[in-house]
């Protein structure tokens, strides 16, 4: 009896061992733990067995029963574990794939205009120069010898707080600001927002960026506005951009002149960008300031001589990159402001 015991222990350690999942597990729990299973069977036949030998059956039997109970335990929490293993491989997250490290914004495209636009004046000795949004009359029409009728002045075209303080229209203003500190030379630019009652559209916006130069000095001339020009317009666009100079007036530059480039994309040979004209839209205006004005900064207009121009920084953004329409600058669509 032992040893038939001891052969039936072995074979079902070997099934045990053998079985793939916990179903299988369960057939053999069955097969020999069951109710009609095969050590069970051993247990109802003690009763069969002589007395004297009841005791040793028994303990034998038992102890068959618990070396198959164990096994059976341990085989369960094999699979278990494996099965553990598998599904946390399977469901693992790895925190580090397809990580989106773009995270952070950047600069606004108008404002790194700004920047590239003050960086190239700088390398040119100018001196930046920061001023309010909100001026005086005085500064922004009075001084800028602007006569009293200019349209500018009226209420349907500039957003006035008072009587006489209002959104500057323009940053022209800023050059009766650094004239009146009474310091000469004067070789400044100074950007920044300006405010027109205008309607929006592809190329309106009722607030826009001007950058104001502004040179004054003895025997300045037409040819250092032009040269000054020319260099900036080259170190924004490249060398082969050409500038056209069409005489117009202004009420604080005589005589006064508004400048367009070759359009950057084809490069004057016309293009639908530049409505076959080979010229991009109107960049700044400019011009040898006027005398009046220096007089009204106390500055002697015998002795000196300045020039000054106003850029529209937005248009100078949509020429570089090639916008067709200012709402771009403004409306923050991610789609839009992630290309730069
Ligand atoms: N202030 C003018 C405008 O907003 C532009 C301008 C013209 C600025 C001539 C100047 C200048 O400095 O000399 O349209």
């Amino acid at each position: 009896m032992e040893e038939n015991l001891k052969e039936l222990i072995a074979k079902a350690i070997h099934e045990i061992d053998l079985s793939l999942n916990l179903k299988e597990l369960e057939k053999l729990r069955v097969k020999y733990l069951g109710k009609k299973g095969l050590i069970t069977d051993l247990k109802k036949n003690i009763a069969k067995l002589p007395k004297e030998e009841k005791p040793q059956a028994g303990k034998l039997i038992n102890q068959a029963s618990v070396k198959i109970e164990e096994a059976l335990e341990d085989k369960t929490k094999a699979i278990r574990e494996k099965l553990l293993e598998e599904k946390i491989e399977e469901e693992k997250i790895d925190v580090t794939a397809h990580f989106d490290r773009k995270t952070s914004g950047h600069l606004a495209l108008i404002n790194q205009t700004l920047e590239d636009l003050e960086a190239i004046f700088q390398n040119m000795g100018f001196d930046v120069v920061e001023g309010p949004e909100i001026d005086t009359v005085k500064n922004v029409f009075d001084d800028l010898n602007s006569p009293a009728d200019h349209p500018a002045r009226s209420t349907s075209d500039t957003f006035y707080i008072t009587h006489n303080v209002l959104l500057r229209p323009h940053t022209s203003s800023m050059q009766i600001r650094v004239m009146n500190e009474g310091k000469l030379p004067i070789k400044m630019v100074s950007a920044g927002r300006v405010f027109r009652n205008d309607e929006v559209d592809a190329t309106h916006s009722p607030m826009f960026h001007q950058l104001e130069c502004l040179v004054v000095d003895e025997n300045v001339s037409m040819a250092n506005l032009k040269a000054t020009l020319e260099t900036f317009i080259k170190e924004m666009f490249g060398d082969d951009i050409k500038l056209r100079y069409r005489p117009h007036h202004f009420p604080f530059t005589e005589p006064s002149l508004e400048v367009d480039a070759t359009c950057p994309i084809c490069k004057g040979k016309g293009c639908p960008a530049c409505g076959n004209t080979g010229w991009s839209m109107e960049l700044l205006g400019g011009g040898m300031v006027h005398p009046n004005v220096l007089e009204a900064c106390g500055i002697d207009s015998e002795k000196y001589t300045g020039f000054a121009f106003g850029l529209g920084v937005d248009r100078i953004a949509m020429v570089k990159y090639g916008l067709d329409d200012i709402r771009l600058l403004y409306d923050n669509d991610k789609r839009f402001l992630e290309q730069f």
